[in-house]
């Protein structure tokens, strides 16, 4: 029998947030409280974390025994553009909450982006450095997690999934987006990397709550992909006019990625242990799960 935990999730309005916030209250006996600046179905506290006044009021509410930490201003545009609030949504934010729930367990989203070789293919050994202003921002969150007696340190390759509960700029929402307003995707080809659909993320934390792992781990999917085959092959299963995506090379963004931003996850699937699924696995997953809502997404204004 599983031991009853309390669990407390930011950024519940966000992608992983929601989706494990909703996972966890329906398949688990867990005491779940969720958190968010705004509104949402799956949020109990409302909370801007870079206010630590904000934090030690959620403290008043719950003690938890693990806290899963993905709120964050997300992507090196974002943090390009608006750097201050990326600074303290990343890293104050964090900070504030490693200090006031010092004995929780602490589960935190970074990513991996932080590696940027030109071979790719790293684990989590790789050197680290900071590529745009998001990147720093998360490598430094990671500095006060590291910190924390009981700590896990996540660092994804992209999270797709869909959410249709309010405007959320995933990878794949991105996707739907430009073809909802019937523009092109350009797509580099020459861009590599693991992406992981969001319900897999999901599998991937519970198992973690339940073995107590401590550490560093890559998640991502086992193959490797370019952007464009990616983007392509979702439309392929959900039946997109392929018209609406262009494969162009790097050259063609402003923002550098790196081109190689591919993760090794053999760590974290051999010490749960937890096979990762096929892309195609995630594919039909997320075909099942959102196919109506999908297309009740593409056709509404
Ligand atoms: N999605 C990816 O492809 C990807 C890849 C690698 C790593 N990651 C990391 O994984 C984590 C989860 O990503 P995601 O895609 O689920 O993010 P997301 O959809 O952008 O959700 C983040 C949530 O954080 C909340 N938030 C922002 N500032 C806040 C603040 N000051 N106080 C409280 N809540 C705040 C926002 O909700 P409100 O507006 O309601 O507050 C937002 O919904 C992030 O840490 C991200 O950096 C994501």
């Amino acid at each position: 029998m599983v031991k009853q935990k309390k669990i407390l999730i930011t950024g519940v309005n966000g992608l992983v947030g929601y989706r494990l916030s909703e996972y966890l209250r329906e398949m688990t006996s867990w005491s779940v409280i969720g958190t968010s600046r705004k509104k949402g179905p799956m949020v109990d506290c409302i909370a801007d974390l870079t206010k630590k006044v904000d934090v030690e009021r959620i403290k008043k509410s719950i003690q938890p025994d693990v806290i899963i930490h993905t709120a964050a201003i997300v992507g090196a545009n974002e943090c390009d553009k608006y750097p201050e609030i990326c600074y303290t949504t990343n890293v104050d934010a964090t900070a504030n909450l490693c200090e006031i729930f010092s004995n929780s367990y602490f589960i935190y989203f970074s990513t991996c982006a932080v590696y940027d070789t030109p071979t790719g293919r790293c684990n989590e050994l790789c050197e680290t450095s900071a590529s745009n202003y998001y990147v720093q921002t998360k490598l430094e969150a990671e500095e006060y997690v590291k910190k924390m007696n009981n700590h896990v340190i996540l660092r994804p390759s992209v999270i797709f999934g869909f959410v249709d509960h309010h405007k959320n700029n995933n990878y794949f929402m991105q996707l739907l987006e430009i073809i909802r307003s019937k523009r092109v995707m350009y797509s580099p080809r020459d861009q590599f990397f693991n992406p992981i659909y969001v319900d897999t993320v999901v599998d991937i934390l519970v198992k973690i709550i339940e073995s107590d792992v401590q550490g560093i781990y890559n998640i991502g999917s086992t193959e490797v992909i370019s952007k464009y085959e990616f983007n392509s092959l979702l439309m392929e299963i959900f039946d997109l006019d392929r018209n609406y995506i262009e494969g162009v090379t790097s050259e063609f963004f402003s923002v550098k990625r790196p081109q190689m931003g591919t993760i090794s996850s053999e760590k974290i699937q051999r010490d749960l242990p937890y096979h990762i699924p096929t892309l195609i696995e995630m594919f039909e997953r997320l075909h099942s799960t959102s196919k109506e809502k999908i297309e009740a997404y593409l056709i509404s204004s």
